[in-house]
């Protein structure tokens, strides 16, 4: 899709960046398993911990189309990367941005924006992950504050987080509709990270299990109404999945760059891989899902500037993107051969990193899910 001229500067900006600063370094964040904290001061100096949030609270007043060019710029680099972004600005700085009192987003915005401290989100648990509703943490009104007790599972950020967002219980109900939000600062007594999961693919990306012992909020922190916290917890998600979505195409284009220029190069049987009409159709085939996906994802991004409703387009965006992750990175090992399935080649960390975006913030079923109950309603 073509961009207007602002949103095309934009993209060389994120584009320069991503290229200079983490494409150098995205073998070793795979194989090292952590994000240097000097690439993080690059991204906070250049307002990528602040995308949208306004320059009054200190951060870059860009609008959600940009954000998901700079995820999508990245990722296509280096998915732990793009998926710290993604995580700490649409499920930590959003909620407060959306829901937040004025005092709330003075106190924490510029936090986030500056990379003062990175942000986290905690709904699931060992026994509620598609089914977020069941959760059991609870928060017990002590009079002058809060105190969370409970158990948090596959927390994106959640070794490096300085601020969480948590939805627990404060009423007891086997449904969502006890659930409230609270924004938590983790240096507070009693957050204690109990596991970081070894993972499959975006290595770089922490991924903690955090307990929650005694753990006192200031009764400000309550974020949003008392008991509509799961409202808030899904509005958040309909944004993040956007991000997602950007995740993944920029994986699916990062692995089918390297793919399409392997099949330039690579001479077999007398000529270049791509002079075979099998190759050409594969090429195809990956370029046309890449560009659907990237118009669902401006589409859903569009919608979520002028304020419409994009529960619907989020979904949609994150579910073709992530699966088009899947089949591109998985077509692309497949054309670079033996050497595809290497480590020297960077294709099968493109298929590694690609499998968690049909998981987290909703799986694909979870997706189909929520398409299906919008679609419903037309
Ligand atoms: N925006 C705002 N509110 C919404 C909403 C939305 N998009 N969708 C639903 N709601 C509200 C409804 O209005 C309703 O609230 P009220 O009763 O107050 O009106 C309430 O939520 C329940 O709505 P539903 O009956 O439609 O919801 P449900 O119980 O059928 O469940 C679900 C819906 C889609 C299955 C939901 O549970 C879901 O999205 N599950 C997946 C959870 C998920 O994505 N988890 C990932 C966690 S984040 C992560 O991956 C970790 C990380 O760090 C990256």
């Amino acid at each position: 899709m073509l961009l207007d001229e602002e949103k095309t500067e934009i993209r060389d900006l994120c584009k320069k960046f991503s290229d200079n600063e983490v494409h150098p370094l995205a073998m070793d964040i795979d194989k090292n398993g952590e994000i240097p904290s000097a690439l993080v001061g690059k991204l906070a100096e250049n307002g990528f911990l602040g995308v949208f949030v306004p320059e009054e609270f200190g951060g870059a007043g860009m609008d959600y189309l940009d954000y998901s060019i700079l995820v999508e710029e990245l990722s296509r680099n280096c998915a732990s990367t793009g998926v710290l972004v993604s995580a700490h600005n649409s499920l930590c700085v959003w909620p407060i941005l959306n829901f937040g009192t004025e005092e709330q987003k003075k106190e924490f915005l510029p936090r986030l924006a500056s990379g003062q401290d990175i942000g986290c989100f905690c709904l699931s648990e060992p026994n509620a992950g598609s089914d977020a509703g069941s959760l059991t943490t609870f928060a017990e009104d002590k009079g002058d504050h809060w105190e969370i007790n409970g158990v948090k599972n596959w927390i994106t950020n959640g070794k490096e987080a300085g601020v969480a967002i948590v939805f627990a219980k404060t009423q007891k109900t086997d449904n969502y509709k006890g659930i409230s939000a609270f924004i938590v600062d983790t240096k507070t007594e009693g957050w204690n990270i109990i596991k970081i999961e070894e993972k499959l693919g975006i290595k770089g990306s922490s991924t903690a299990q955090i307990a929650l012992d005694k753990v006192k909020v200031p009764k400000g922190n309550l974020l949003g109404q008392p008991e509509k916290g799961f409202r808030v917890a899904m509005a958040t998600l309909d944004g993040g999945r956007i991000g997602i979505a950007a995740q993944a195409l920029g994986i699916a284009q990062g692995a089918f760059d390297y793919a399409n220029n392997y099949t330039k190069e690579r001479v077999q049987f007398g000529a270049p891989l791509n002079k075979l009409q099998g190759v050409q159709f594969i090429i195809a085939d990956m370029s046309t899902k890449i560009s659907a996906s990237r118009l669902l994802i401006y589409d859903a991004s569009h919608r979520k500037n002028k304020e419409m409703q994009y529960s619907l387009e989020s979904a949609h965006a994150k579910l073709f993107s992530a699966e088009t992750a899947m089949w591109v990175t998985t077509k692309a090992i497949q054309l670079c051969g033996g050497n595809g399935y290497t480590k020297e080649y960077p294709v099968e960390r493109f298929f590694r990193d690609a499998k968690i975006t049909e998981i987290y913030e909703g799986t694909s079923e979870i997706q189909r899910v929520v398409i299906a109950a919008n679609v419903a309603k037309q």
